[in-house]
């Protein structure tokens, strides 16, 4: 029986009888707050492009991790700015790399933070590519070497979960294989499996100072296109143990998302990455969107689409505002 017995303006009439029938709600521990750690001390330097974001000497990110914490947020992924950057990438897998050596004042200082590392090489290379480069391509097998020793050096540091983000083929195989080699058996993977050669991660090449010196990503990220071939990349990952998967972005991928949630049953995050995070900061700015409103709608949605687990420069905000 259609109007006007039913009316679903009803359960619409006020606050609490939305917030009763309310389908998705957000939560700080489902947030996971990126942050970008830097040589140096007492450095607190604001990027240009996304606003109340900072590349972080490490005592200084000491501090951002001590507030995130008690906002309880889930957890912090760091990215790391090395001192120099060469062909082979060394600051990556170095024992006392920039990463490292953070996660290492992490687990001192706030033992029970929850600590993840990106394991790529994108940041560390002198081309900004995110491998070992050979004949103006990056060589993917003698990338996967690199990559297990930047989780095992993550790991050994400290970092509770491993994300590799680099788009190689068979490098979550090959960084369980290193994991579990060295005594890493119970350090999980968040694998970047459906990661797009997106525009929206201008802002973040200017955070993490690693935009390629030549050509794009799209000889190993994928093809904003295809949704079939995500779904690959996801069984590919789980099939090489993979404990957890993430689609990247995420407002323009919520197809692949709600897609994957339906099909495996394993955690899914998505990255609210940094070109989102800046549309929705420089429109607020310019005074054309409201800002707090188009950050929840924004992570709700992402919420409503499947994942369990949102990566987003909005984690702090979000988390006072819920
Ligand atoms: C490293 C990496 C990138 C991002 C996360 N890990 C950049 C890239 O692939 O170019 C982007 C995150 C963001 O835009 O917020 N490979």
């Amino acid at each position: 029986m259609p109007f006007p017995v039913q009316r679903l303006r009803r359960l619409r009439g006020s606050e609490s009888i939305r917030n009763l029938v309310r389908e998705t709600r957000l939560d700080p521990s489902q947030f996971i707050l990126p942050l970008f750690v830097c040589p140096g001390e007492g450095v607190r330097r604001e990027i240009g492009s996304m606003p109340g974001n900072y590349q972080l000497s490490i005592d200084e990110l000491v501090k951002e991790c001590a507030e995130a914490q008690s906002l309880g947020i889930g957890g912090v992924i760091l990215f790391g700015l090395p001192e120099t950057k060469d062909e082979m990438a060394s600051g990556a897998y170095a024992e006392d790399g920039i990463v490292q050596s953070a996660i290492r004042a992490l687990k001192r200082e706030l033992p029970r933070l929850l600590a993840i590392t990106d394991v790529c090489n994108c940041e560390y290379t002198s081309h900004g590519h995110c491998g070992l480069v050979v004949d103006g391509d990056v060589d993917n097998d003698r990338t996967l070497e690199w990559l297990a020793c930047s989780a095992v050096s993550h790991a050994r540091a400290g970092a509770d979960i491993v994300a590799p983000s680099d788009m190689m083929d068979g490098r979550v195989g090959a960084i369980r294989t290193a994991l579990d080699r060295n005594g890493f058996q119970k350090t999980p993977i968040l694998s970047y499996a459906a990661k797009f050669a997106s525009v929206f991660y201008g802002p973040f090449r200017e955070a993490a100072d690693s935009t390629p010196q030549f050509g794009d990503r799209r000889s190993y990220q994928m093809d904003p296109a295809n949704g079939r071939e995500a779904m690959r990349e996801i069984e590919l990952d789980l099939e090489e143990g993979a404990d957890m998967i993430m689609v990247k972005p995420a407002l323009p991928y919520l197809d692949l998302i709600c897609q994957a949630r339906e099909r495996f049953d394993v955690p899914i995050a998505a990255y609210q990455v940094s070109g989102e995070f800046s549309m929705i900061m420089a429109a607020a700015r310019n005074g054309w969107i409201d800002e707090q409103r188009a950050m929840m709608e924004t992570l709700t949605s992402i919420r409503r689409a499947g994942a369990g687990m949102i990566l987003t420069y909005f984690a702090k905000a979000a988390a006072k505002l819920l």
